[in-house]
Parts: structure tokens; C-alpha cells; sequence
């Protein structure tokens, strides 16, 4: 095995489909306002509807800070994708980003980890999809059976650890087959079939339905900031970080979930009606629009009620309970379904795609690019993304995959930002044809001058969580770990920048995405190492070999 051909590079100029009898070129459908909606309705979702609530719980009021932070990590990836997705309007999003930057190696990794974020994500919001649907049938008088409404692993966990409830009635009063107890989360599979099919037979269709969702979704969001402005009590507003920095880190992963999401637009290039000039755009207006809508949300829900009082899996619903506007849970649920319907929806149009690029590529079989005749969406990898989120269900439970969707999304965000840095020079004077160029900061002071200060800051801090960052004596040292690292790679990231006058924004793009890392709990880094072998496994037995590159020789 030649260990270079492991870095083969696929040209911009390659990227190109053209179509085949297979695979022909998808239809352009899909206009700026599109693809800002879809932006939107792929933003908006279980994290600003569920996982907030225990992210408010951890820092209290301090979250809104974490809202800030994830911001702008997601700002500076944004204008990195952004410089992608100009230059290389190919589908496929950073998996063909990461095949002209880094090689076939990084590309397949990259591909393999935006598995979690569209596939294992969406098994996310589905969970918290049924939590809020079964709110809704019970507010009208329907009443599933608790076997039905809750995964297997969180019932039998609940009923170990003898957690009264939801999930201890599921273990006791679920019907039995032989010794394994009939438990699983029906509203979360059924969302997922009746989104895969929509997806299937078309994307205007799933446009048309997108794009509804999403003004409902938003009207129903301001609604909810409006009225709860009234019931703020500022007071609620202190202690501000009850649990100080630590505590706030401690929601990076949720809060990090509720922006995941407009990276999902550069997946529709091979869509878009103008891609050089409406895929950069589309994904910075949708994520500045949700940018302000969870930084009033934060302000608002910490605002209402004592932070320690939502950590719960339905935190908006929840503070309109305790003020007694029951009108509002009833608002809520229903914002909160179609919103996460919309999640599920962009995210498994999202995934086919990249699997479509991959196969293409030869790094999957071909069935995977296959185009349906009649529907022309690539109806394989659809129905194969169903599967894949939907199996699943029956054996997972929300914390488990929330983790470990924020992991690998990270993860992808660093190797575009880093990608950029790696982006040759020469390409960057393409002339008109470029309609977004990322502005070029000349890193070489102004990063050694930001990480000199952080340590400054560091060593000038006298809170526990500084000294204990540098207490080598005490046992969690592999708590500390990323932490660590993510210091290392400042000091590294500040000399390359002094030394090849490295562009500001993609280098502070690593950075903060690489900060957000250290917050994610160590066990799931195992899950995540696990993951990545087991793909590098996957490409070493079929992709390195079935390569398009390498049948080039
Ligand atoms: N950002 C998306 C959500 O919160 C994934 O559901």
C-alpha cells in the first residue's frame, strides 16, 4: 500500500458533475430565500426546544454567554464553508471540501463524521420530536401507552435505578415476548419514516413543506419572546453564572447542538439555482437570524423563572406551566413539533447527498448515487438514511446520541476551517467567477496577541477552575486532558501564524470550534475514537481501493 496515495487530492475542476446515465445532475430548484428557509429549519430544532433546558440548569443566566461563544465559532465556520462553498459548489458539503484540501483520507473521515451529525443527530430531535407530539395528543385527549412513547435503554434504566415515571411505568406495565420487553419510541420511528418518504419523492415537495415550517416555527418563537418578556423577573438574572465557567461549559454540547444546521445548506449545491453566490448567503443570513432568536430565548427563559427550575427535556413549555399561561404550553408543543419536523427534514435531504458525492467518488458502492428516475433525488441513499436513523431508536437513548452528534460536527467544522488555511494561494485570485471571498486578516500579530493575552488571563485568574486546570496533583487529570491540548494548539496556532502570516478568521474558526471540543465529556472522545476506526476499517477495506483516483492510477 503507497501511504501517499492515502492524501490523493481530487482538483476543484473535478468536483464538477456533469451527470451520467446513473447519476445525472440534480434539479436546480433552490433559490437564496430557500436556502436561508432551509438554513432555518435546520438550525431551529430539539436544542432550542429540549436540550437548552438542561444547558440553562448547568450555567443558569451565564448560558447566554455559551450562546455568544458557540456564535461565533459558528460565525467563523460559516465564512469558511462559506469560502468552500464558493469555490467548490459541488455537493457533497465538506466531505468535497475536505477531498480538495486535505485528500481522499480526511475526506472520507469527514464524510464518515457528518454521518453523526445528519444521521445520529436526527435521532436526537426525533426523541425529543415524540416527547413534545405525545404532549400533544394527551393535551387533546389521546393517551399512548408509556411502552410506546420512551426508548428501551432509558425505561430499563429508569427502572434500575428505581426513577418513578414515564419510564418505570413503560418496564412494568410493556407487553412481553419471552423474557425481552416490547419498549420503543413509536411517534419517533413513524416522524422518521414520514420524513424519509417526503424526502424521497422530491425536493421541491420537501421545499414547499420546509419553507411553511419555517415561518410557522418562527411566528410561533417570537410569540413566545414576546410573552415571556413579560413575566421576566430580574432577579432570576443572579447569581449569573451560579455554577461558575464550568457549569456554563458544561451545556457547550447542547447549546453547541441548537446552532448545528446551517452547514446543512452547502449540501444542496447540486440544487441551488445560483450556488457560487446563494449557498454563502443563505447560510450566514439563517444563522445570523437564529443567532438573535436563542440569545433573546436564553435571556427570556432565565429571566422568567430560577435557572435550577429547567432542567427538564421541555424547558419552554415547562416555564409557561409554572406561570400558570397554559394557552402557551399548547403554542409551544405545536412550534416545537414542527420545528423539530423541520430538523429532521433538512438533515435526512442532507445526508443522501453526501453519500450521493461519496459513491460518486467510488468511496461507496454506486447504488448510493443512484438518482431515482421519476423523483430525481438519489432514492437509495434516502431509504438507506431512514434506516440508518431509524434502527437505531429502538436501542438508544437522547443523552448518548446528543454527545456524540456535537463530537463529530465539531470536528467537521475544524477540518473546513483548517481546510481553508490549507486552500492554495493561487486559487484565490479566481476572479468574478468567485461571488464570496473570505476577507483576508493577516493572522501574523494579531493571534500570538490574542493567545499571549488568554494566558495572561489564565495566569492573572484566581477562580477554582484556573487553579484546578493547573493542579497536577489531583486525580482527574483525563478531565483535564482536552483542556490541555486545546492550549497546546494555541501556542502551535499562534507561531504558524506569526511564522506564514496565517488568515484570521479560519485559524480563530479552529480555535473556537477546538475550545467547544474541550467541553464535550471524555467518554464520549472513546465512543468518538471507536467510531473513527471503525470507518478508517470501512475505507481501508473498500474506498482506498475503489477509488475513482485510484482507477486513475
Ligand atoms: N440545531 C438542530 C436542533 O437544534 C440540530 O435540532
Amino acid at each position: 500500500m503507497n501511504f501517499q496515495s492515502l492524501f490523493r487530492k481530487k482538483s476543484v475542476a473535478a468536483t464538477h458533475h456533469s451527470g451520467d446515465a446513473d447519476s445525472p445532475q440534480l434539479v436546480r430548484n433552490l433559490s437564496l430565500r430557500d436556502l436561508t428557509f432551509m438554513g432555518i429549519a435546520a438550525i431551529i430544532g430539539a436544542g432550542s426546544f429540549s436540550s437548552l433546558g438542561q444547558a440553562c440548569f448547568s450555567g443558569g443566566p451565564g448560558v447566554v454567554i455559551l450562546f455568544i461563544i458557540c456564535a461565533i465559532a459558528c460565525g467563523f465556520t460559516a465564512m469558511c464553508y462559506a469560502e468552500f462553498a464558493s469555490r467548490v459548489p459541488a455537493s457533497g458539503s465538506a466531505y468535497t471540501y475536505a477531498y480538495v484540501s486535505f485528500g481522499e483520507l480526511f475526506a472520507w473521515v469527514i464524510g464518515w463524521a457528518l454521518l453523526m451529525e445528519y444521521s445520529i443527530g436526527n435521532i436526537y430531535v426525533a426523541f425529543s420530536w415524540s416527547g413534545y407530539f405525545t404532549n400533544l395528543l394527551d393535551g387533546v385527549g389521546v393517551h399512548l401507552p408509556e411502552w410506546l412513547t420512551i426508548n428501551y435503554r432509558s425505561a430499563s434504566a429508569a427502572f434500575r435505578d428505581n426513577i418513578q415515571g414515564e419510564g418505570y411505568q413503560a418496564w412494568t406495565n410493556a407487553p412481553q415476548l419471552g423474557s425481552l420487553r416490547i419498549i420503543f419510541d413509536l411517534p419517533a420511528f413513524m416522524i422518521n419514516v414520514l420524513v424519509t418518504w417526503l424526502v424521497y419523492v422530491g425536493v421541491n415537495e420537501s421545499r414547499k413543506v420546509s419553507n411553511f415550517m419555517v415561518l410557522l416555527k418562527l411566528f410561533i418563537i417570537v410569540v413566545v419572546i414576546v410573552t415571556g418578556a413579560f413575566f421576566i423577573d430580574i432577579d432570576n438574572w443572579t447569581p449569573f453564572m451560579p455554577n461558575g465557567f464550568g457549569g456554563v461549559m458544561g451545556g457547550a454540547a447542547a447549546v453547541f447542538f441548537a446552532y448545528i444546521g446551517f452547514d446543512a445548506v452547502s449540501t444542496l449545491a447540486e440544487e441551488a439555482k445560483d450556488p457560487k453566490r446563494d449557498l454563502p448567503k443563505g447560510m450566514m443570513y439563517s444563522l445570523i437570524i437564529c443567532t438573535v432568536v436563542y440569545v433573546l430565548l436564553a435571556l427570556v427563559l432565565t429571566g422568567m423563572v430560577s435557572f435550577n427550575q429547567l432542567g427538564v427535556s421541555d424547558p419552554l413549555a415547562e416555564v409557561f406551566q409554572l406561570k400558570g399561561v397554559k394557552w402557551m404550553q399548547y403554542f409551544v408543543s405545536i412550534a416545537a413539533v414542527v420545528a423539530m419536523t423541520s430538523v429532521i427534514l433538512v438533515f435526512q435531504l442532507g445526508q443522501p447527498r453526501i453519500w450521493m458525492s461519496m459513491a460518486r467518488d467510488g468511496l461507496l458502492p454506486k447504488r448510493f448515487a443512484k438518482i431515482h428516475p421519476k423523483y430525481k433525488t438519489p432514492g437509495f441513499s434516502t431509504i438507506m438514511t431512514g434506516a440508518v436513523v431509524g434502527i437505531p431508536i429502538f436501542f438508544t437513548d437522547e443523552t448518548f446520541v446528543l454527545d456524540f452528534t456535537s463530537i463529530g460536527t465539531l470536528f467537521a467544522f475544524v477540518l473546513v476551517c483548517g481546510g481553508v488555511l490549507m486552500l492554495p494561494k493561487a486559487e484565490k485570485t479566481d476572479g468574478p467567477k468567485q461571488r464570496f471571498r473570505l476577507p483576508f486578516i493577516d493572522g501574523k500579530w494579531i493571534v500570538p496577541a490574542l493567545v499571549i493575552g488568554a494566558f495572561a488571563g489564565l495566569i492573572l485568574d484566581d477562580s477554582n477552575y484556573t487553579s484546578d486546570l493547573f493542579n497536577f496533583n489531583t486525580t482527574n487529570l483525563s478531565a483535564k486532558l482536552p483542556m490541555w491540548i486545546f492550549l497546546t494548539l494555541c501556542v502551535l496556532m499562534a507561531v504558524m501564524s506569526f511564522l506564514r502570516n496565517l488568515s484570521l478568521i479560519p485559524v480563530l474558526g479552529v480555535l473556537s470550534c477546538c475550545y467547544l471540543l474541550t467541553g464535550m465529556a471524555p467518554s464520549n472522545w472513546l465512543w468518538f475514537a471507536v467510531w473513527l476506526g471503525i470507518g478508517l476499517v470501512v475505507y481501508l477495506l473498500y474506498g482506498f481501493r475503489k477509488s475513482k483516483l485510484a482507477q486513475q492510477g
